[in-house]
């Protein structure tokens, strides 16, 4: 459903992906992992398009079509949807008006207003968050489960996840991955991930490892559990 062919992309003219080539396939479930600095973030930066993230070389398709030039926009409606590792604030917007213009001509704001109760229920994501300002003054962890309502009410075909499980609780950990695990049916997740603690309730397909801008291990779930024990150099050079 995504294939990354050959990709090498820079930041103010630093080079950070190196040749990077993977096809993701449809309905599964993909743990990006790697050492701070790596470019996982870039990685999924390059694949909602993010204008400062340049694309020197290579092609991406989606859905059998080529989306190597299509704005961050244009990439959403297509079906790429990326949580960011720091969800940035909107003063004077909340979540609903957010999604209400997200939608529009798609869905009547009604059934905005109904889904986002329903899963804001879901997610144990209290009432005056929804109605607040989107992430002004809202903690590290309410603001990922904010990330993953806007994720379940776009219903995207893709769905990428940078660091959803860093400074959450152990229940609201369990509650995102037990959420995403219910909802995986015929999506694509991509999740950037420092632990496996995670993987414990979405079980990855498969696991990858970036090292210095490069895909450099793939493997099956236990990939994950042995980094988490030996650390990145023993299981790669292994
Ligand atoms: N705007 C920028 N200008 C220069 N270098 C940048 C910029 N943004 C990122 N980088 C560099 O690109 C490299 C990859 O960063 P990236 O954020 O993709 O890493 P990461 O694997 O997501 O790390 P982490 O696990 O810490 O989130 C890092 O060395 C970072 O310093
Ligand atoms: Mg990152």
């Amino acid at each position: 459903m995504l294939q990354l062919k050959t990709i090498s992309v820079s930041i103010n003219k630093k080079l950070i992906l190196k040749n990077l080539s993977y096809h993701f396939k449809k309905g599964k479930v993909y743990a990006i992992m790697g050492p701070n600095g790596s470019g996982k973030s870039t990685l999924a930066y390059a694949i909602a398009g993010h204008p400062n993230y340049k694309l020197e070389v290579g092609s991406l398709k989606f859905e059998g079509s080529d989306v190597t030039n299509l704005s961050p926009d244009k990439r959403a409606k297509r079906g790429i949807f990326l949580s960011f590792q720091t969800p940035h604030s909107l003063a004077g917007v909340n979540v609903f008006q957010l999604l209400r213009i997200a939608l529009l001509g798609k869905e009547d704001p009604l059934t905005v207003k109904q889904k986002i109760e329903k899963i804001a229920k879901k997610l144990e994501i209290k009432k005056d968050l929804i109605e607040r300002s989107l992430n002004v003054g809202t903690s590290g962890g309410e603001k990922k489960k904010l990330e993953l309502l806007q994720a379940a009410v776009l219903d995207p075909k893709l769905l990428i996840f940078d660091e959803i499980d860093t400074g959450v609780d152990i229940d609201a950990l369990r509650t995102i991955a037990k959420f995403m695990s219910e909802n995986r049916y015929g999506k694509t997740y991509l999740l950037i991930t420092h632990y496996n603690r995670i993987l414990h309730y979405i079980k990855p397909d498969r696991v990858l490892v970036l090292m210095a801008g490069k895909l450099v291990k793939e493997g099956n779930a236990k990939l994950a559990v042995e980094i988490e024990k030996k650390g990145y150099k023993r299981v790669v050079s292994s």
